[in-house]
């Protein structure tokens, strides 16, 4: 067909993990939270339903922005939201990057970097990272004609991150804006939301998929600027937050004891499956997400996957165009992840 930009018929797509509906899967394949919202998430979309839909949510979801900036410590006018995190990528690229220009990333990292600069016409240059998951000086070297550079940290599919000052080189480097993509940062031992008051370049998006549990609701969030603010603002769809969304993740960042208890489990298991992994052979790299990546020396990653697939319990084999594959294991409940060990361990 030639109704199409010459990019897009060029393009393979974004390949999402795979969504079984329904069935009996132990679902560890894309980075969701083991565990059902907080109740007062519940409660809230109750009252958002029972006051009807009939009109138009607030264009900025300001109910959110003033919540968040308060825990954040940030002003309102720093936040936009968005419909999950990967809205609000898409707006910063369609807003920064024309046909043509040349953004940056690194390699293994979140695939969708390239889809959304593909979709723009732009040229992506790729920096593989260190085998200790660092960035060398490859990554801020010749970037005086990049227009966006993407950097997800924690990395998928690592779960490592760069320390605040290393991002705050890169960006100091950078000619031009820095999106530090915090879609993990809850699991983590730090993040980079104080750089984006030092440094006008750096902006961090989260996201309410993962240490939420709302990854069904679609909500996200960009801390920057304000100035940019203003300016994506422009690119955004008028009404991209429904008002579901953003009651229920209004109610969400309001309930601190549940995302308290939530993120302990998470990380306690996430402890546990590493060790047992490590002592099952498995090459585990040290996660600060929610998940774990991890390699056999004498088992083939693509075969643990579907032998795993076969015995019903669902995690994400990936593999880089001339870098290599491995494992990603999201951290379940206990039950899950006692249940995927045991299979793991009739297979190796
Ligand atoms: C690194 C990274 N960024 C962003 C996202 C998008 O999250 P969402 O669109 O659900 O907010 C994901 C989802 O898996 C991710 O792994």
């Amino acid at each position: 067909m030639s109704y199409f930009r010459s990019n897009i018929t060029a393009m393979t797509g974004y390949v999402p993990g795979e969504q079984p509906q329904g069935g009996k899967l132990i679902k560890l394949n894309t980075n969701e939270n083991p565990y059902t919202c907080s109740p007062k998430v519940r409660a809230a979309i109750g009252h958002a339903v029972q006051a009807g839909l009939q009109k138009y949510p607030d264009p900025t979801a300001a109910a959110f922005r003033l919540r968040a900036g308060e825990l954040l410590g940030v002003d309102p006018d720093w936040i936009l939201c968005g419909n999950g995190s990967d809205d609000i990528l898409t707006i910063v690229t369609r807003a920064l990057v024309d046909t043509g220009d040349h953004v940056r990333f690194a390699q293994p990292s979140y695939t969708l970097y390239r889809t959304l600069a593909e979709i723009q016409g732009a040229k992506c240059h790729v920096v593989d990272y260190e085998a200790d998951w660092s960035l060398g000086q490859e990554f801020t070297k010749h970037c005086n004609h990049l227009r966006l550079t993407y950097l997800a940290n924690p990395n998928s599919p690592s779960g490592t991150v760069l320390p605040p000052g290393e991002v705050a080189r890169i960006a100091d480097a950078l000619p031009r804006p820095l999106l530090v993509d915090e879609a993990y940062a809850d699991f983590a031992e730090a993040n980079c939301l104080e750089l984006v008051a030092q440094n006008e370049k750096v902006m961090v998006s989260r996201t309410l998929s993962k240490s939420y549990a709302l990854a069904g609701m679609r909500f996200g969030f960009l801390v920057a600027h304000p100035q940019l603010i203003r300016e994506f603002g422009k690119v955004k769809d008028s009404y991209n937050c429904d008002a579901l969304s953003i009651a229920a993740a209004t109610a969400a960042i309001d309930d601190r004891a549940w995302f308290d208890q939530t993120r302990s489990a998470i990380l306690a298991t996430r402890g546990r499956l590493t060790a047992r992994l490590r002592e099952m052979g498995f090459e585990c790299v040290d996660s600060q997400a929610n998940f774990v990546w991890c390699n056999h020396p004498s088992h083939a990653a693509e075969q643990l996957y579907q032998r795993l697939k076969d015995s019903g319990v669902l995690v994400r084999y990936m593999r880089y165009e001339g870098w290599g594959d491995g494992l990603r294991i999201t951290v379940g409940t206990d039950e899950q992840i006692d249940a995927l060990l045991a299979i793991l361990a009739g297979l190796i």
